[in-house]
């Protein structure tokens, strides 16, 4: 039975934006039998590379925007900093999801904290700042992490506070004009997340949760499932679905959270979209979180993924991709470790940037994570000879 909003194959899906998490969309969709139509200004953007149509230019070019409206019949994002104008835009006339409803919730910290907490979500302590001489009024002890409200990723618009030196002496802070939340820093256990996607009927379904490890505010390993016990995993699940539920806009999304050293579980941010926490899917589900990004967008019906296997990702940052793909590493990595390599086709390294991820899968954790291990020590070692 077909529903009325149900997107055929044949049709051309859009993506908003075109970076590796757009890429691993497209592959899902054309696999699918779509074709798929990016827009990004970079004119190199990853997923362009699985275009059947690049639109390039900014996200305020009418031009564009005309010309790829009339083409895609659904849209989707790859992340939430897109312009909730443009996404408001094109709601007019298409099926977009995830819609600007939860893109407005994650686009802004302190609305998406207010949310949360108004629905009774458990959050780390916060207080929502217009401006820096207003830091006097935090009513808790260091240490602290102060965020920009909008426009965070990766780390960026984040500083680590132990003590009022720390504001005063940090000219960028001072000098900053915009919103911002002040949060205590949690000494939590571990940190994970949960993968959730709601098609238009409500019906949510959920991957394990993952454990995450970051460094320097960048994820740099992911463990799946969470080295967590069952009755975690499962309130994990419940919170991430009851929050989809509440926000009640059809899509896929990841909740991050922080798991205390109590059991309590904090929710830090809720991501509209695919995340790099769920890479994995790709190689350790019977169906990927870009799949359902795709069925959810177009109709079709969702499923409970079935786990094939454990698994670990190891993201590759900056010059540890160069690291890495120096024949000696490469060929030491791919000859003794069950490694798989993507790479996302980034034409340009920043330090930190996400240029690639390595999975390895199979039946044992402490096996997989000493793989991972031994990769990042070749990477490592390439790295400070190179
Ligand atoms: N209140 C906190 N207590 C302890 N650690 C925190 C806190 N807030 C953030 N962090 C650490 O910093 C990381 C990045 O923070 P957050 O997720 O808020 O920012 P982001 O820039 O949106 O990151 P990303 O794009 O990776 O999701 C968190 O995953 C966590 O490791
Ligand atoms: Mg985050």
């Amino acid at each position: 039975m077909t529903k009325p909003s149900q997107i055929s194959a044949g049709s051309t899906l859009g993506m908003i934006a075109g970076g590796q998490i757009g890429g691993f969309f497209s592959e899902a969709a054309l696999r699918m039998g779509y074709k798929v139509a990016v827009w990004d200004p970079d004119i190199n953007a990853p997923a362009k590379r699985f275009a059947s149509e690049p639109f390039t230019g900014e996200f305020d070019d009418k031009r564009v925007f005309n010309a790829f409206k009339e083409i895609v019949s659904g849209v989707s994002v790859e992340w939430e900093n897109v312009p909730n104008s443009l996404i408001k835009e094109l709601e007019k006339t298409v099926i977009v999801k995830p819609g600007s409803k939860s893109l407005t919730l994650a686009q802004d910290r302190i609305k998406e904290k207010s949310f949360l907490a108004s629905n009774g979500f458990p959050l780390t302590e916060y207080v929502a700042i217009q401006r820096i001489d207003e830091i006097n009024g935090v009513p808790f002890d260091f240490p602290w992490i102060i965020k920009t409200a909008t426009l965070g990723y990766d780390g960026h618009g984040q500083w680590y506070i132990k003590n009022m030196t720390d504001i005063t002496g940090n000219s960028a802070l001072q000098d900053s004009k915009v919103p911002m939340v002040v949060e205590k820093v949690v000494d939590y256990q571990i940190e994970v997340s949960v993968v959730v996607a709601m098609d238009d009927d409500g019906e949510v379904i959920a991957y394990p949760p993952t454990e995450n490890l970051h460094k320097g505010g960048i994820l740099k390993m992911s463990i799946s499932p969470a080295r967590i016990p069952d009755e975690i995993q499962s309130r994990v699940i419940e919170l991430g679905c009851s929050i989809i539920r509440s926000i009640g806009d059809p899509g896929v999304f990841c909740i991050e959270m922080f798991l205390e050293k109590n059991g309590n579980l904090l929710i830090n941010e809720i991501a509209p979209r695919p995340h790099n926490s769920g890479h994995h899917t790709i190689d350790a589900f019977s169906v990927s979180q870009y799949e359902n990004q795709v069925r959810v967008l177009t109709g079709l019906p969702l499923r409970e993924p079935i786990m094939l296997c454990e698994s670990v990702l190891l993201n590759v940052l900056g010059h540890e991709y160069d690291a890495l793909m120096n024949n000696s590493a490469i060929n030491q990595i791919l000859s003794s470790l069950n490694a798989k390599i993507y790479s996302y086709g980034k034409t340009s390294i920043r330090p930190g940037r996400k240029m690639g991820h390595i999975v390895f899968c199979g039946t044992s954790l402490d096996e997989l994570i000493r793989q991972a291990e031994s990769c990042q020590d070749i990477m490592d070692r390439n790295l400070s000879s190179g």
